[in-house]
């Protein structure tokens, strides 16, 4: 595989130049953690309270000591950031507030030195209002190739004030607004999935499908090795764009729509099979990763063809509550995977999701209600679960993801100002819904207080989400120091899983268990037990321990524990 250390001008590449994915070739893909950078939350290098490249780059180096395999940087171009940067006003370049296409550049080289694989994160089912194809779409006239780029139409009732259809946003509300005509005339209505910032494009358009074409291109020549693509289900939509049935429940159920007119119909394929032709035409195993909440894994595998995306983020698995239930989701993952060829994927965690210390010290541990002052949560348990979670999840074969701050055990912090809330939710749902801003905190490097070295001494502004006072303990600096730290458990287990060739290959059997206790092999060299039921239980003494995620006495694992383990004489 060939390194990418330089960079030269893009040349071009051939159609077929497909690395052969022969014998004893397997991609890098299907076996790497990947940790999810959030750049504005990382790491501020030049003191705007807003985390930065200049910022990732100085940080490589720890996510290098980490053990992770690979980033996936949310998204990081030029943005009025109504949506976090999921509303993208340039699709080739870089935001000012995060540095420029150099400093891009420069990542991605240092990244490849260290043995990191790049993933950008690609929003593409819509772009910002902002951006000149809309501006060009709002000044251009009704049936204009101009607004043929996006989905206008005009309204219904007697004077156009109604809107096209009954789709509602995920964001709440409809999900269509009217315009001003440029001669100041109300005028056609747009659709937007998501926010109204965020105009969705219209796929059945081959302008639209070679732009992207040509983006996706500029990211590769540019040396990423991978491309998430973000609400992949949303980009078709049914042609007449009829009315939805959403069974008097106005509320965005993606995971569980089925015949919806604008989620997963089944013209969005021909989408990503052109996508993964681009991905195909380069070298090093580049790679397409789905997020794509739908009605269950059979849906799902459609996205996995092997003409199509390589790998999607398993929800299933994100979703259920920490309990036995967690065995159930991982056979059926594995399952309905297997026919496919493509890897699971193991994520508990993103800029979307609750933080997992907190989620999983709640009574309902389920990710299905978000952040909220009100919910009691015992961090103590949350974060003896992820530690046990993050060996689960290191210890199945597939990919992992760890979502920044993630290693730290960073709880929610549900309790940020309501003047401070950034979320879009937090506006368009009244006030009820505070949003993912509670994840979304900038990362705790060191120091005993706000900014906690986020941003450098001196900075001009305070970071741009409050960190709370309580964070001084779970700083990088001082769980370095800390040999039992949440971050040291990273460290080790990931450390291990570079060791132990059988965390690399598909090798997986269930041993007999209770269905609290998972209990599991890699091979006959490894073996993973986690400790769901509320009681200690003992461990195999034929086995000895290589990690565990609580300290342990003697062979007892207790409750909501997990550890690794490797038979005692060869
Ligand atoms: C994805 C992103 C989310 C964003 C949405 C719209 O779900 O993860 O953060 O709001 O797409 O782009
Ligand atoms: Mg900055």
């Amino acid at each position: 595989m060939p390194e990418h250390t330089t960079f030269g001008p893009p040349s071009p590449q051939p159609q077929n130049a497909v690395v052969s994915t022969g014998e004893g070739h397997r991609e890098w893909w299907r076996d790497a953690v990947v940790y999810e950078v959030y750049p504005r939350s990382f790491l501020d290098s030049d003191g705007d309270g807003e985390g930065d490249l200049n910022g990732v780059r100085a940080r490589l180096d720890y996510l290098a000591d980490l053990g992770v395999d690979a980033v996936w940087i949310a998204p990081w171009f030029p943005s009025p950031m109504a949506d976090g940067g999921y509303d993208v006003s340039d699709y080739c370049d870089i935001d000012p507030r995060y540095g420029t296409l150099d400093d891009a550049v420069a990542l991605i080289a240092e990244a490849h030195q260290r043995g990191l694989k790049v993933i950008i994160d690609m929003v593409a089912n819509h772009t910002s209002e902002a951006h000149p194809w809309f501006r060009a779409a709002l000044a251009a006239p009704a049936g204009s190739p101009e607004r043929a780029r996006y989905l206008f139409r005009d309204g219904t009732g007697p004077d156009g004030s109604l809107p096209p259809n009954n789709w509602i946003s995920a964001f709440g509300g409809s999900a269509w607004i009217r315009i001003t005509e440029p001669d100041g005339a109300p005028g056609q209505w747009y659709l937007h999935t998501f926010a109204p910032e965020q105009p969705d494009l219209n796929w059945d358009n081959e302008q639209v499908r070679e732009d992207f074409d040509a983006i996706l291109r500029f990211w590769f020549d540019h040396g990423v090795d991978g491309i998430r693509v973000d609400a992949a289900p949303a980009f078709s939509k049914t042609s007449g764009l009829p009315d939805a049935d959403y069974g008097g429940d106005l509320r965005f159920r993606s995971g569980e729509w089925v015949g919806n007119p604008h989620w997963d119909i089944d013209a969005v394929h021909t989408i990503f099979k052109r996508w993964r032709r681009v991905a195909d035409s380069y070298d090093g195993d580049r790679v397409l990763v789905a997020e794509a909440v739908v009605a269950g894994p059979e849906r799902l595998v459609r996205y996995l063809a092997p003409d199509e995306i390589h790998t999607a983020f398993n929800f299933e698995f994100l979703k259920v509550p920490w309990d036995a239930g967690l065995r159930p989701v991982i056979d059926e993952t594995r399952a309905v995977l297997a026919p496919v060829g493509a890897p699971a994927t193991w994520v508990l965690g993103s800029h979307d999701e609750l933080r997992l210390a907190s989620r999983y010290g709640r009574e309902d541990s389920s990710s299905e209600v978000g952040s909220s002052p009100d919910i009691p949560s015992d961090i103590e348990l949350g974060t003896r679960r992820l530690r046990a979670a993050a060996l689960l999840m290191f210890a199945l074969p597939g990919t992992a993801y760890v979502f920044q701050g993630d290693e730290l055990a960073l709880p929610s912090v549900d309790d940020i100002p309501e003047d401070r809330l950034q979320d879009p939710l937090w506006e368009r749902s009244g006030h009820t819904v505070r949003g993912r801003d509670a994840c979304r905190v900038p990362l705790p490097w060191s120091g005993g207080a706000p900014p906690y070295g986020f941003s450098p001494d001196g900075a001009r502004s305070e970071p741009w989400l409050p960190q709370p006072e309580s964070w001084a303990g779970l700083t990088v600096a001082a769980q370095s120091a800390d040999p039992g730290s949440t971050l040291n458990l990273h460290r080790q287990a990931l450390r291990l899983r570079h060791e132990i060739p059988a965390l690399r290959s598909d090798a997986f059997a269930w041993r007999e268990s209770p269905d609290d206790v998972l209990d599991f092999e890699r091979g006959p060299s490894l073996r993973c037990v986690v400790n769901l039921s509320g009681a200690p239980i003992d461990l195999d003494p034929d086995w000895k321990v290589l990690v565990s995620s609580v300290p342990l006495d003697g062979s007892v694992l207790p409750h909501d524990a997990a550890a690794w383990l490797t038979p005692r004489a060869v």
